[in-house]
């Protein structure tokens, strides 16, 4: 058995200022606390949306904690200051397009402005970063979509079992 970290960020200026309390990040951990049955230790930041600081925040999450995975939450929109999406990639030598666009696409089902979100994903090392939309509802609908593909990835990357509950998230392992 695997001991994962995840790393889970907010970005969000008025949460990190303090200025509201920080849902998404809660959220984040409730939804891994309830997926997964195997070992894994939370490892949460909440940052303004500065460039330069969430490529620091997740370098240091990928290279220094060694998570095997990084959740993201904010900053994906078309405001000026939302960057997540250029960060990740900034940090990103491979880059995953195909999470934003299932993502995007189960999301706009529910909310014609899915569109507006720049959500995408990437390998860094031994870690998959993935970005979710900023509203706390979004999380389990994302994740709920691109969960079961997330195990066989860590697998290929090298960072070990993702053990879920398969009565919550049924990961799919194509048989060698
Ligand atoms: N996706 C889901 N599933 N649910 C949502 O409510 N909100 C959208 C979109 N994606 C939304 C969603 C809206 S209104 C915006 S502006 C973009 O995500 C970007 O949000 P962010 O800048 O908070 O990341």
């Amino acid at each position: 058995m695997t001991l994962h970290k995840i790393g889970i960020v907010t970005v969000s200026d008025r949460a990190s200022r303090g200025e509201y309390e920080d849902k998404g990040g809660p959220a984040i951990q409730d939804y891994f606390a309830e997926i997964l049955t195997g070992e894994w230790q939370p490892v949460a930041r909440v940052i303004p949306d500065e460039q330069r600081v969430i490529e620091k925040t997740l370098i240091e999450l990928c290279d220094s904690e060694g998570c095997a995975l990084v959740i993201t939450t904010g900053g994906t929109g078309p405001a000026p200051r939302d960057v997540t999406p250029e960060a990740t990639e900034a940090v990103c030598p491979k880059l995953m397009p195909g999470f934003g666009e299932l993502m995007r696409k189960v999301s706009l089902e529910k909310v014609p402005t899915a569109i507006l979100s720049r959500q995408t994903a990437g390998i860094r090392g031994k870690t998959l970063i993935v970005n979710l939309p900023g509203q706390p509802r979004a999380i389990r609908e994302c994740l709920d979509a691109v969960m079961p593909a997330i195990p066989y990835c860590l697998e290929l990357i090298g960072s070990g079992f993702l053990e879920t509950d398969a009565t919550k998230v049924q990961a799919f392992r194509p048989k060698k």
